[in-house]
């Protein structure tokens, strides 16, 4: 696996120390929230994190596991980038919204937001069931030259630029998504 890499953009210690600090001001923010609702902590509701997979599994268990909250999951999957794509194909919705969001705290959490299309499409789905706030948590928002995201990210890990990038969930021909850090493949590899 490793000799298909050009060069590590992230490495596992950097993405350890920005995911911590992601997980805490997450919960900072949904405590903050749940407990302006009136209720005692005791009594406060719980958010709802909505994982975008596959590409968010690995930053999600890391993230939630940094976020000392009561808090649900309920998996979304979208595909974009289909086998060996590079380019959006457009985002394509393969399973249902969870159940319930009405009236929740809903942070809607992915790998990358690259054209914005699929994070827009997921955003606007969970709109429709009327929860009482959204948020949009990526690990990386990659910066286009001259294109303008139909999303903004509410929280953003690291923003890099506009290269094909595998590991930590991110794929390629649904390979390297177990490399522990963020990297970009030699061009052979493609
Ligand atoms: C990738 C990634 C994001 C999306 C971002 O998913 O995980 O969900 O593309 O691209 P966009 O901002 O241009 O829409 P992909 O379609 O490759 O599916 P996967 O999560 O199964 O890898």
């Amino acid at each position: 696996m490793r000799r298909d890499l050009d060069r590590i953009l992230i490495d596992r210690a950097r993405i350890a120390e920005r995911v911590r600090e992601m997980g805490v001001e997450l919960a900072r923010q949904l405590e903050g929230e749940l407990q302006a609702e009136g209720a005692s902590p005791d009594e406060a509701g719980h958010a709802v994190m909505i994982p975008v997979l596959t590409g968010s599994m690995i930053f999600v268990a890391d993230l939630v596991r940094e976020m000392p909250m009561k808090l649900s999951l309920g998996l979304v999957a979208v595909s974009s980038y289909p086998g060996k794509s590079m380019q959006s194909k457009g985002a394509s919705i393969a399973s249902e919204l969870p159940p319930d969001l009405a009236g929740k705290h809903v942070v809607i959490a992915d790998d990358i937001l690259d054209t914005g299309n699929t994070l827009a499409l997921v955003k606007r789905l969970v709109l429709e069931k009327k929860p009482a706030s959204v948020r949009v948590v990526v690990l990386l928002r990659k910066i286009l030259p001259g294109h303008t995201p139909p999303i903004e990210a509410d929280l953003v890990g690291f923003e890099i630029p506009d290269e094909f990038v595998v590991g930590y969930g991110l794929d390629y021909d649904g390979l390297y998504r177990n490399l522990p850090e963020i990297a970009v493949l030699r061009p052979e590899a493609l």
